[in-house]
């Protein structure tokens, strides 16, 4: 059992393999939250001080017991209106217009499995690898009842929240804001780390301390966004990868987000996470009801490494889902930077020829076959083949790519449509606009509403008959713009603050479509790389194109930082041409190579125009995947350097989860003459094992690569032995002897 009920105690506690998370039934039932960290027995609310402060007011029915007050208690599920003045969940309007309710404990009940969200995605497992707690809140005076649904999946040491609000009074209500889970931490030195970027620049940690303020991290942009990620972590100050206390939180969802980090004046931490409220204003008629959707929580007593590992794993296993999920993925070459949308049939059928011949597996072909798309100001809403550039049909191209032996793939942008498209000129009212104002565009194109299902089966039905007719083995689902102007003239004045969170179910909603109906589908998300890289996406797309940033270096960084809350597999990374479009710089293909591999491995470039040298490279880089994907895509993952810091070299490194191999992966950064001696400090290894690198044959002590490091490989010159130049890459295979 991994959820008990004390009666005597009224604690309610969730235990995994290594952590306990408890909550108290408290007084007039106010739902407190005791304890959040490393096994503990019994009941943990000792912690909580009752103490009468100034100004912390106390609920009507306390009387005059002035210790107790929702405004210095720990809580579960804190809520605007009952005395907290802190960051709050849960907001609710009155059909009065009054704000605030008092939320308080009704009743709980304990179930097999895992729960699911209709509509939503969410972690799934075995019915013996979960438990439910369900625990009712309401306060009935305010007609409103809340459901806070825990699962437990002792073995990942993960729990899971999400809620759901329930009208039901017999008068209208509107939610303000209704979070998915509060996380309150009476004792510790927190900080936070989030993880802050750009367009072609995401996902870079940020630590920071949280002091007695509020920090907020979100996206107003109808997606999680590349600006902030929907990931964060608590961390004590003295914890590092490999010790000490930290607790991560994913939100499992896609679309604008608001997490709020704050110290009180008592030095509770409190971390709340959900969807962003404004812009949301979600009306309830009584009986309705509105389902907040899933965070993932995680503690590790052990460092940020294991905590990694924990989301890691559960997203791998428990949220990515379908054929691909444990499968090698194909080594696919995408034409996008080789040719923009400047090509023919030709164009591309050259470029797969030669993929072909040097071992790729899949030609995708992106951006620019459709309508009247040749350029990015028009076409986006018109899914219909454009034969003259290609020469032929889709049907007709697919086939000749896969009589060279590749799979076949193609690039989509549903949500979006250009003023410039047949589409458009019939259906204006589609595109998200306010009547009168002029919209604000985006790379020069509207957004369709997907909150209405018309739309979406309109816009679906389009791409499927040419999906029907080329049956592409793999899809990359784009969406490349924020969300402004979010009206739509079919929802009432009342149901206008709704569009983005069902915008948000509509796409969920199509792209479950697309795998019913192609059930051996590989989809890739995208959003101008990787602007909507989340929990929530991932549950449809087993991989999404981490950032449109393919310069190996400033890859290495986004992908270090994406690597503290999702898989490597996730990560779509590929080898691109030099100097680097973007960044101007120019690395060796090889390095090239070893950062993609740290991702989902592919290819962006034109394969016709690289050197002969790399082009003997090529098979050998691809044969080297294929023998170390299985370490690569399920090892477990330990960051050996803070690339934020040290500027010298980025080390990474997967390790077999029974310790039997590992892979150490260095990039330099710099280089300098007569350097001095670097070691790379490995990690996870067993300790006390030996281990052999095949390649020289040198064995190395596991406690002696993981006290002093593997010293940084050096070159063999006629002045002697040198360190490597920058930008050098070096794998080096450890097999446990
Ligand atoms: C986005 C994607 C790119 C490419 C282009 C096509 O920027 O991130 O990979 O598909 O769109 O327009």
């Amino acid at each position: 059992m991994a959820i008990y009920y004390d009666k005597e105690q009224c604690t309610i506690t969730l235990d995994t393999q290594h952590t306990t998370y408890q909550m108290k039934i408290g007084p007039g039932g106010l739902l407190l939250h005791t304890y959040y960290g490393p096994t503990a027995e019994g009941d943990q609310s000792y912690l909580i001080p009752y103490r009468d402060r100034g100004f912390s007011g106390n609920p009507y029915d306390a009387g005059n017991q002035r210790a107790i007050s929702a405004d210095t208690f720990p809580l579960e599920y804190p809520c605007e209106g009952n005395g907290d003045f802190r960051a709050s969940a849960f907001s609710l309007r009155r059909c009065n217009g009054a704000v605030g309710c008092d939320l308080r404990y009704q009743e709980h009940r304990i179930l097999p499995g895992k729960y699911s969200l209709p509509g939503l995605p969410a972690v799934y497992a075995q019915e013996e690898e979960a438990q439910t707690l369900v625990v009712t809140l309401a306060d009935r005076e305010a007609g409103v009842t809340v459901e806070l649904r825990y699962g437990v999946l002792p073995g990942l040491d993960l729990i899971t929240r999400a809620a759901r609000i329930l009208n039901s009074g017999d008068a209208p209500l509107t939610l303000q804001n209704a979070a998915s889970a509060a996380v309150d931490q009476l004792a510790g030195d927190w900080e936070l780390i989030h993880f802050s970027g750009r367009h072609a620049g995401e996902r870079t940690p940020c630590r920071t301390e949280i002091g007695q303020r509020e920090i907020l991290i979100g996206s107003r942009r109808g997606t999680s966004s590349h600006q902030q990620s929907p990931f964060v972590i608590l961390a004590q100050p003295d914890t590092t990868e490999l010790s000490g206390p930290c607790i991560g939180m994913s939100f499992v969802y896609s679309g604008s987000f608001a997490c709020n980090v704050s110290r009180d004046q008592f030095g509770t931490t409190r971390a709340v996470m959900g969807i962003q409220p404004e812009h949301f204003d979600y009306p309830l008629q009584p009986g309705e009801a509105f389902q907040a959707p899933e965070v993932l929580l995680a503690y590790s007593a052990d460092g940020l490494a294991h905590l990694s590992q924990i989301f890691h794993k559960t997203i791998a296993r428990h949220i990515c889902r379908g054929p691909w999920r444990d499968r090698r993925r194909p080594v696919l070459l995408n034409n996008w930077e080789a040719t923009g949308m400047d090509f023919d049939g030709e164009k591309i059928l050259s470029i797969a020829r030669k993929a072909a011949d040097l071992g790729v597996e899949m030609m995708v072909l992106d951006d620019g076959w459709f309508g009247a798309r040749n350029d990015d100001n028009a076409g986006l809403g018109d899914w219909t083949v454009n034969t003259q550039k290609l020469g032929c049909s889709m049907g007709q191209l697919a086939d000749k790519i896969r009589a060279m032996g590749l799979k076949f793939g193609l690039w989509i942008e549903p949500e979006m449509v250009n003023e410039d498209s047949d589409l458009y000129r019939a259906h204006p009212d589609w595109a998200l606009q306010i009547p009168g104002k002029r919209p604000v565009r985006g790379r020069n194109q509207l957004v369709l509403d997907f909150s209405r299902p018309e739309i979406v089966d309109a816009i679906f039905d389009q791409i499927v008959q040419v999906l029907d007719e080329c049956r592409p083995d793999y899809v990359k689902m784009d969406m490349n713009r924020s969300l402004v102007d979010v009206y739509t003239a079919a929802a009432s004045y009342q149901s206008q603050g709704k569009i983005l969170y069902e915008y948000t179910k509509g796409v969920y909603r199509f792209m479950q479509q697309l795998l019913d109906r192609y059930p051996d589908l590989l989809l890739e998300g995208c959003s101008g790389g990787g602007g909507r890289f989340d929990a929530g996406m991932l549950y449809y797309c087993p991989q999404i194109w981490c950032s449109d940033n393919t310069d190996a270096i400033d890859r290495i960084r986004i992908q270090f930082g994406t690597s503290f809350g999702y898989p490597i597999r996730t990560m779509g990374a590929h080898v691109s041409a030099v100097p680097n479009h973007d960044a101007h710089r120019t690395e060796p293909i090889h390095t090239r190579a070893v950062v993609a591999m740290a991702g989902t491995f592919g290819y962006e470039l034109d394969l016709n125009l690289i050197s002969e040298e790399e082009k003997q490279q090529v098979p050998q880089q691809i044969a080297a995947f294929k023998q170390d994907w299985d370490l690569l895509h399920n090892g477990l993952f330990y960051r050996l350097t803070d690339v934020m810091k040290n500027r010298k070299e980025a080390a990474w490194m997967m390790v077999a989860e029974d310790g039997s191999q590992a892979l150490l992966n260095i990039v330099t950064l710099d280089a300098t003459g007569n350097s001095p001696n670097r070691f790379i400090r490995c990690a996870g290894l067993v300790p006390g094992a030996n281990y052999r690198d095949p390649e020289s044959g040198r064995v190395y002590s596991a406690n002696a690569l993981m006290s002093q490091g593997m010293p940084l490989p050096l070159y063999h010159t006629r002045y002697g032995d040198v360190a490597p130049g920058e930008y050098t890459a070096f794998q080096i295979h450890l097999q446990r002897v």
